[in-house]
């Protein structure tokens, strides 16, 4: 299954008329109706009003470019949608966990979601506000709970049985009172990649709807917990509503059989997995997605909580490459770029699609395979793209700001990238470029 799109070019930004991108869309013929922060002036892209060849001869490549003004838009849009009710959006920190960006989104008053330590010290880092933070995942140790409880913040998204009672011990221990949400499994098909659908009874996430009430009551009895919400995170990259409607319908039917228990939940969390078009695709618009969430909650007292990373992070980042060597061969021809499977692990991984443009805008050309030189055949950026190439110019990587640099990795010693937040003419380089006597710090010889 495929999981992608792309932001085309705006009408009055267009480049050459002729030019098509690599999906073969003319540039600068469809609105998108939202900020393109990545657009041709003069025939040569730009990150807001900075060329990207600029960015490149400065800072060299790969190189991750976002723009300050789409990272805040998404989120103003996504805050601005739920505007009507009580709410919270936590940015899902996983989708791109740099300081800058963290930064930027704790400055318009975000909360985040979190789903290790590490995290959490990013947040802390960023100036984050520790109770705005609910920290998910299935593997919670003693240690970051401790840390969790001392940094105060918001809510903890228990997944299993087992972290209940552990939360519990190591809670009494800080003399801490942990505020608790379950994380349910509302057996819900989010109808999206297998390896990225959640809220299914076959994976390992949430708690079986069916014990929830059970774990409830234990949750109640705990003198150092206490319960504050539900919540649920079923998948990633949604393009339909109905899937998150019927989870938020499972979890407010919880809600009822608790409430008449005695159990008043404060907030329900509904997790993330809004999708983006990447290529094709026609996800939910954000006030769509609100406004049916909103029609469930109808007037009920509860806050609602969301985790969007993709929805925010997405469409306001690129990698910027070069190409290194044109091969043409009698049965493919391959454009060899200097960023690779451990810069952009998506198309490796899910076999994802990005759109690839050329920084200076260019008609007809080959088709090519985009790939890196990590030493595996997986190791491609994109397939079967018509591009005019030659070697030494530069491509982007489109729809690349979330789990794009967070997903990143070292293999085949490879340094990171660096990465670069435009603003308006500015640019500002925001992660240096790794050192390789840095990939090798933590190393010693045997003695
Ligand atoms: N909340 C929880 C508990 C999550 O596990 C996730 C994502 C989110 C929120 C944010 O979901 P989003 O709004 O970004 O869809 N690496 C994959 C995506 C993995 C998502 C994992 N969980 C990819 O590149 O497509």
């Amino acid at each position: 299954m495929r999981l992608q799109g792309s932001p085309v070019p705006a009408e009055d930004e267009a480049g050459s008329a002729e030019a098509r991108n690599s999906a073969g869309i003319p540039f600068g013929r469809k609105k998108t109706g939202r900020v393109n922060p990545f657009d041709y002036r003069n025939n040569e892209l730009h990150a807001e009003s900075v060329p990207l060849s600029r960015i490149a001869e400065r800072y060299g490549t790969p190189c991750y470019v976002y723009s300050r003004a789409a990272l805040t838009e998404s989120w103003r849009a996504f805050d601005d949608a739920f505007a009507g009710r009580d709410h919270l959006v936590c940015y899902a920190v996983k989708a791109n966990s740099t300081l800058a960006v963290l930064n930027l989104l704790a400055r318009l008053g975000s909360g985040f979601d979190i789903v290790s330590g590490g995290e959490l010290a990013r947040v802390l880092a960023a100036g984050g506000d520790p109770r705005k933070v609910v920290f998910s995942g299935v593997g919670k140790s003693a240690g970051e709970m401790r840390q969790a409880l001392s940094a105060d913040i918001l809510c903890f998204n228990v997944e299993s049985e087992s972290e209940l009672a552990r939360l519990e011990a190591v809670a009494a221990q800080a003399g801490k009172t942990a505020a608790v949400s379950l994380r349910v499994n509302p057996d819900v098909d989010p109808r999206t990649h297998p390896y990225i659908a959640t809220g299914l009874k076959q994976n390992k996430f949430g708690i079986a709807y069916e014990d929830a009430l059970d774990l409830y009551r234990r949750a109640r009895t705990m003198r150092h917990l206490t319960v504050a919400g539900v919540g649920c995170h079923i998948g990633s990259q949604l393009t339909e509503l109905a899937p998150f409607v019927s989870a938020l319908d499972r979890m407010l039917g919880l809600a009822d059989r608790l409430q008449a228990e005695g159990i008043t939940l404060t907030h329900v969390d509904i997790g993330g997995g809004l999708g983006i078009r990447y290529r094709d695709e026609s996800p939910p618009a954000v006030a769509d997605y609100a406004r049916a969430l909103a029609g469930r909650l109808g007037n009920r007292a509860v806050k609602l909580l969301l985790e969007p990373g993709r929805a925010l992070a997405g469409h306001a980042g690129l990698l910027l490459t070069r190409v290194e060597y044109l091969k043409h061969g009698r049965e493919r021809n391959f454009a060899v770029v200097d960023a690779a499977m451990n810069d952009l692990l998506r198309p490796a991984l899910y076999d994802a699609w990005h759109d690839v443009l050329p920084v200076v805008a260019a008609s007809g050309g080959r088709v090519y395979e985009i790939v890196g030189p990590v030493c595996e055949s997986g190791d491609f950026l994109a397939h079967a793209r018509t591009l005019a190439l030659r070697e030494g110019d530069l491509l982007a990587i489109m729809t690349a700001g979330a789990y794009g640099m967070s997903m990143s990795s070292n293999y085949n010693t490879r340094p990171r990238a660096a990465e670069v937040m435009v603003d308006g003419a500015q640019a500002h380089l925001v992660r240096e470029r790794e050192a390789l006597s840095e990939l090798m710090a933590r190393e010693m010889p045997l003695p």
